[in-house]
């Protein structure tokens, strides 16, 4: 087996090594550390079925952008700690994962497919589902609390960050909530119901790696914004089996979308606007090249391949980053 970063990087005093070595080992680092916040979170008198509900939507599929992004700045930065890097990453997937569950309910998006499988609520029942979604969000603040055992001073700032972003102010909830609203502004309802996480993501791991989080602010908001707006993309020419989720769904439930909005060619403009403009704000920490090689490659996934929408519009058009 291969050895966890967190592990490796304990060894290393040198933060430059640290960062590289991070880099490598982000997504092995991203899921080593969801497994050990779940055991946190989980234990012996927990309902099995809410176990095993808990379990169908943490683990088995996703991209964890948001962990790896988390972890990806906090190796920028260099100079941090691994454990509260490792536990703030896993933080921010539950409170993604938490908010999949709710979003999939069929008070929200009503859909039956989720990460290639059927959604939680399908398989597991929507009281289940519900109390999966409140389990992951209590258990977040639970694992970040845990994280910070050695670090006390870092528990404040984590929080305040972690709990910004899903509140009502510009969180999921009031993301979620501009759904119910008669008139949403489209880039106030993507940076809540999506930025707002993204941003956390790059604050975290700024905070767990003695970095500035208020200078990586910018890069999440751009990058969770674009994420948005290629989500909305793909809902229109994406396919369900290659995305694990149903496609059009954005105009069957009559939400607010970028492709609506702007109509498809100027929603990648905008897609590309805003990677554009995301790599303009990365701070100049000693990792910064390979946090926007890191970041490049994610941006080049945001667009959907040629067949999916045209030559001049598939990933390799996107040279300006
Ligand atoms: C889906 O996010 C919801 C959006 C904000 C678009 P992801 O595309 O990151 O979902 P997983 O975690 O990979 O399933
Ligand atoms: C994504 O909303 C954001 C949240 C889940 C809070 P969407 O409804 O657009 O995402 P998908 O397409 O279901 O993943
Ligand atoms: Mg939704
Ligand atoms: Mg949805």
């Amino acid at each position: 087996m291969v050895e966890p970063a967190s592990i490796v990087c304990k060894r290393i005093d040198k933060p430059v090594i640290f960062a590289k070595l991070l880099f490598m080992a982000g997504d092995l680092e991203a899921e080593s550390s969801l497994e050990r916040a779940f055991s946190w979170i989980t234990g012996p008198t927990t309902p099995p079925r809410l176990e095993a509900a808990m379990r169908h939507a943490v683990f088995g599929g996703g991209g964890r952008v948001r962990p790896r992004l988390a972890l990806a700045v906090a190796s920028a930065c260099g100079r941090g700690n691994v454990d509260v890097a490792s536990a703030a990453a896993a933080s921010i997937e539950f409170l993604h994962c938490a908010s999949l569950v709710h979003d999939d309910l069929p008070c929200f998006d009503d859909a039956d497919l989720r990460r290639g499988r059927p959604t939680v609520h399908v398989e597991h029942g929507e009281a289940l589902a519900v109390l999966v979604g409140d389990a992951l969000i209590a258990g977040a603040f639970e694992v970040i609390g845990r994280g910070c055992e050695s670090h006390p001073g870092l528990l404040g700032p984590l929080l305040a960050t972690v709990a910004r972003s899903v509140g009502a102010v510009r969180g999921i909830v009031a993301g979620q909530a501009w759904e119910s609203e008669p008139t949403p502004n489209l880039r106030l309802y993507h940076r809540a119901k999506t930025g707002a996480l993204f941003e956390a993501a790059v604050c975290v791991g700024a905070i767990a790696g003695g970095g500035d989080p208020g200078a990586w602010l910018p890069v999440g908001s751009r990058l969770g914004e674009a994420y948005q707006v290629a989500d909305d993309i793909l809902d229109l020419v994406g396919s369900a089996s290659a995305l694990g989720k149903p496609v059009g769904q954005d105009a069957r439930n009559g939400r607010p979308s970028a492709v609506q909005e702007l109509g498809y060619e100027r929603a990648f403009g905008r897609l590309q606007t805003l990677c554009d403009s995301m790599f303009t704000c990365v701070p100049a920490v000693e990792g910064r090249e390979e946090f926007v090689g890191w970041a490049m490659n994610l941006c080049r996934k945001l667009f959907p391949p040629a067949e999916q929408c045209g030559v001049q519009r598939s990933n390799e058009a996107f040279l300006t980053a």
